[in-house]
């Protein structure tokens, strides 16, 4: 982006323009999307920007605890623990795409309870254009929210014709600490995507043990400059390994390490064998369930990034 401060004062003014003295919505992930917008928000409207972090039970080791630090002083920000609700939500459900719908309907059960305590007119939403370009641009660009309890929000969606670097780009402008910015991309449905088949939170632990094992080693190294996302999926096809003599049955992990500019298309570059082999050895080592690790190397097409 040639003049991010440019962005950022055009965008305030509009922002200014459009919610004038209204409340607005913003539901945080504490991913990089909506950690920025949130900010930009902020900039324009001051604390009649309300931040909702939903904590879904399905985010990464510490996510929460560093989501909440970030934020709390620095927004007009909620903080809601609804992992038993989702979790319940979820119990027996093993096909993804059911998944990705139940946690989509109890995100916004979740909240519109929130939304119904703040007389709030719009909802921001940090889309931007790699989301609605894959979905055939199906999202419209000035749309109404009608949420299932009758409240209707109108969308605003500030950083929509960006790009992943570019938003970057704009948190570093808006002093965002690095470790936000330079986040590797989640899923909204977070592990639930990464464990394989029915959820339960034993295996969610060992998922969020593995994927802090990768990110610790790669992190380590400074390979994840050139990488979009590096983590584990934990898979439902046990497997037989040996310990002390003898054999038990285990988890398979797939490791991911993926290369991309913006998520449509993704290779899977060269890693060192050494990095491989490490991050191999300490989660079979360290998470007693596993028994097998094994490295996916397929691109996208004809792959996705995410197993599920
Ligand atoms: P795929 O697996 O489709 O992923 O190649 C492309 C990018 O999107 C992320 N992803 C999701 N993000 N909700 C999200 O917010 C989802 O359901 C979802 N599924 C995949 C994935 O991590 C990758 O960056």
């Amino acid at each position: 982006m040639k003049n991010p401060s440019k962005f950022i004062e055009k965008s305030i003014q509009n922002i200014k323009e459009k919610i004038g003295e209204e409340k607005a919505l913003i539901a945080l992930s504490g991913g990089v999307d909506s950690s920025v917008c949130s900010v930009l928000v902020k900039e324009a409207i001051g604390n009649n920007l309300i931040a909702v972090f939903v904590n879904h039970g399905l985010l990464r080791e510490g996510e929460a605890e560093e989501v909440c630090k970030t934020f709390k002083n620095r927004l007009n920000f909620v903080y809601v623990d609804a992992s038993d609700e989702f979790l319940d939500a979820l119990d027996g459900v093993s096909d993804p795409e059911k998944k990705r719908k139940i946690i989509g309907k109890v995100f916004i059960d979740v909240f519109e309870r929130e939304a119904e305590k703040i007389n709030a007119k719009f909802l921001v939403q940090g889309t931007i254009a790699p989301d609605w370009i894959e979905s055939e641009g199906k999202i419209k660009s000035h749309h109404n929210l009608a949420l299932p309890g009758g409240m209707i929000l109108e969308v605003l969606e500030p950083i929509r014709e960006l790009f992943k670097e570019e938003v970057r780009e704009i948190g570093l402008e808006l002093n965002l600490p690095k470790e936000i910015i330079n986040r590797q991309p989640f899923p909204g449905p977070g592990l639930a995507v990464r464990v394989i088949g029915t959820l339960t939170k034993d295996k969610l632990a060992i998922c969020r043990k593995a994927n802090e094992i990768v990110r610790e080693e790669i992190e380590s190294t400074n390979l994840h400059y050139d990488l979009w996302q590096y983590f584990a999926v934990l898979t439902d096809t046990l497997v037989t390994g040996v310990s002390k003599n003898q054999r038990k049955c285990g988890y398979l992990i797939v490791l991911r390490l993926i290369a991309s500019n913006d998520a449509m298309t993704a290779y899977v570059p060269e890693i060192p064998w050494k990095l491989l082999k490490s991050m191999s050895k300490r989660i079979t080592s360290e998470i007693q369930e596993v028994t097998h690790v094994s490295f996916s190397l397929s691109d996208k097409p004809p792959s996705t990034i995410e197993f599920a």
